[in-house]
């Protein structure tokens, strides 16, 4: 039975429907503006600008498009123990991938040349300083692999990273404004789909959710939106910056890797990004037509969302992100 999906997935409920209006405040961001040189620049900026390839969350063998960080480390680091000649070292290759400067033959061979892209240079300076300063995140499997062939246990050396509490408090502004929003609609939801069904709680998302999201949003002085890269709802297409970070989302929650938020800060604002990931109920509206969407549900959807994108997944799998832009709270330091 349908509806018996339903209790089970009470507490997990997630929110769905609506995003706010468009507007037109939307302008993808220029890539990270120069802020102070702190330590979580390096890091977010490593995070944003290179984790796409190098994520330490993507499996081993699973859909991994490039070594993840801490492996190019431990290269870096095997011929090149001094901070400026290690730091160069990366600059230089970013600047130009090119096999006569391989430190990783194995690497190029399995994923190919690195493809050069236009990172700016005191970026890549501050990535570079905070992967030689700093113990950086590892996947579980690396320590094994790399004490086998090296028996060096310094590969990941560097002081432990510490956040900055503006960073924390950023964090937690973010994951509150998100939760918060999620409570109202998945709540709206639920009740509909509990006492009226399906079709009347798509009604809802389709008419009724956005004017919550929207006070929720003037609420909290924040721009909340929910984006994907299959959407349902056109409008609610990521940017390229959104698809960035929901590739990273895929790759951790895939691999079962505790996933943690993405944030930016810039000119004072915070950039803050979560996934939104499904359960047994969301395919109701989101799974897989027939197995899980029943033939007038799907009808409906047709009629209301003839570009639909949304449908064919399964459970606990990254439906869209959270976008968030929001002030940034003030530096405690
Ligand atoms: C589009 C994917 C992609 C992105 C984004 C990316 N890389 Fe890479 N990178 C790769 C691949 C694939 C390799 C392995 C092949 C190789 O070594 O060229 C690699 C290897 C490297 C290496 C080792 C090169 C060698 O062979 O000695 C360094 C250093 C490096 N990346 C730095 C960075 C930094 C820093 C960033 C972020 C600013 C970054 N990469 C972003 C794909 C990427
Ligand atoms: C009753 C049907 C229904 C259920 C159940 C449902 N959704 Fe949706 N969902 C929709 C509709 C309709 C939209 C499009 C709303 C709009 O027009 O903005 C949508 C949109 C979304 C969006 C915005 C991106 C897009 O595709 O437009 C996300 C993210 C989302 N749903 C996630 C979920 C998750 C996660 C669940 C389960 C916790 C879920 N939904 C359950 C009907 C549903």
């Amino acid at each position: 039975m349908r509806f018996s999906l339903i209790s089970i997935s009470v507490f997990f409920l997630v929110l769905s429907c609506k995003q706010g209006p468009k507007t037109s405040d939307e302008e993808v961001p220029e890539p990270i503006a120069q802020t102070t040189p702190k330590v979580v620049d390096g890091k977010v900026l490593m995070e944003n600008q290179c984790y796409l390839c190098h994520n330490p969350s993507a499996a081993q063998n699973g859909q991994r498009i490039g070594p993840p960080m801490v492996a190019v480390k431990a290269h870096y680091l095997e011929s090149y123990q001094e901070r400026e000649a290690f730091v160069n070292a990366i600059m230089a290759f970013v600047k130009s991938p090119s096999e006569d400067k391989t430190q990783m033959r194995g690497a190029v061979r399995r994923f190919g040349l690195m493809p050069a892209q236009q990172f700016p240079e005191n970026e890549v300076r501050k990535i570079a300083e905070y992967m030689f300063d700093y113990q950086i995140e590892e996947p579980e499997w690396f320590k094994s692999h790399w004490m086998d062939r090296k028996g060096d246990s310094l590969y990941n050396r560097g002081k432990k990273p510490e956040t900055s509490q503006a960073e924390t408090g950023a964090k937690e502004l973010g994951m509150h404004y998100a939760m918060e929003t999620k409570k109202v609609l998945g709540k709206n939801l639920m009740g509909t789909i509990q006492n009226e069904g399906v079709e009347a709680a798509l009604a809802f998302c389709n008419e009724r959710a956005y004017p919550l999201t929207d006070s929720m949003s003037t609420n909290f002085h924040a721009r909340i939106k929910r984006v994907s890269d299959k959407p349902r709802n056109p409008n609610n297409q990521a940017n390229d910056i959104e698809l960035a970070h929901i590739e990273t989302f895929k790759a951790q929650v895939s691999a079962g890797n505790s996933v943690e938020p993405i944030l930016r800060e810039e000119n004072g604002k915070v950039f803050f990004y979560y996934p939104i990931v499904t359960n047994t109920m969301c395919l109701n509206c989101h799974g897989v037509p027939e197995q899980h969407i029943t033939p007038k549900v799907y009808e409906s959807l047709s009629q209301l969302y003839p570009q639909d994108r949304a449908t064919g997944y399964g459970p606990d799998e990254v439906r869209g992100i959270w976008s968030i832009v929001f002030d940034a709270p003030k530096k405690m330091d």
